[in-house]
């Protein structure tokens, strides 16, 4: 049980359309009875949802982020590409940058500090995800990998509040496994000194099952949330066990 502020972000990747907004009603209606400031929940839909669920949580508490963006701070012929002045400007307030699935597909640290650089000046904040591969974790080199990608990813930014980093396995996304209770407390603790300032964050197969185990993690300050996120029930049963 805990009585910290926590973030829950919701990452529903490539899932979702305009009809898959209508069953956020019951997540907008839960967290209207709930205190003010207890938690802050956040949702990062695909880009082309980004603009109508900033006008259906308008009145909420409920805020909205981006998946990726473009590292140019200026318009440009990039094809297929948004930059963040863009999310900015249809109701993002947040993006995710360095995720996994995005570093496999060839995304280096440099170019994801661009991205965060174009972001915070931007006034995005960012939520940052970093994590050891299975073979580097076996190698037991995570803390090494970890550091690396916090001082590349991170170099020259200075207002580390406006970062919040999402430490995620890449072994743990989707695969229903996570990584053991004193491993994680142990690593969370590890990446705080490294980005003083930051909030950090799990994510990886964070369900309904493990949240039990997961919300005795008491220097974790919130959970990026794929799979489960994406049925609203779930995503609430998950925030009312981590109070419970
Ligand atoms: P998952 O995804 O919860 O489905 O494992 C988390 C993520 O990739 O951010």
């Amino acid at each position: 049980m805990t009585n910290k502020y926590m973030y829950f972000i919701a990452n529903w990747k490539m899932f979702g359309d305009l009809r898959t907004l209508n069953t956020l009603n019951k997540v907008i209606i839960f967290t209207k009875k709930i205190k003010k400031n207890k938690f802050k929940l956040i949702y990062c839909p695909p880009s082309t949802l980004i603009c109508p669920l900033a006008k259906t949580l308008k009145k909420t508490s409920i805020e909205v982020g981006a998946q990726n963006c473009h590292e140019s701070e200026n318009y440009g012929p990039y094809t297929g590409q948004i930059n963040s002045k863009m999310l900015k400007s249809v109701g993002a307030k947040y993006v995710i940058l360095g995720h996994s699935e995005n570093r496999l597909s060839g995304e280096s640290d440099k170019l994801i500090n661009l991205k965060i650089t174009a972001a915070i000046k931007a006034g995005l904040k960012v939520i940052f995800c970093i994590g050891e591969s299975l073979s580097e974790k076996r190698k037991k080199v995570t803390k090494k990998i970890l550091a690396k990608q916090i001082k590349n990813g991170l170099n020259k930014i200075k207002n580390k509040k406006r970062i919040l980093i999402a430490y995620e396995p890449f072994w743990a996304i989707g695969s229903g496994l996570i990584p053991k209770e004193s491993e994680l407390f142990e690593t969370i603790d590890y990446i705080k000194s490294k980005a003083r300032g930051s909030k950090v964050l799990y994510g990886g197969s964070v369900n309904l099952k493990n949240i039990n185990n997961l919300k005795n993690i008491n220097n974790l300050d919130g959970f990026l949330i794929g799979g489960a996120s994406q049925v609203s029930n779930n995503f609430i049963d998950i925030i009312k066990k981590t109070y419970n």
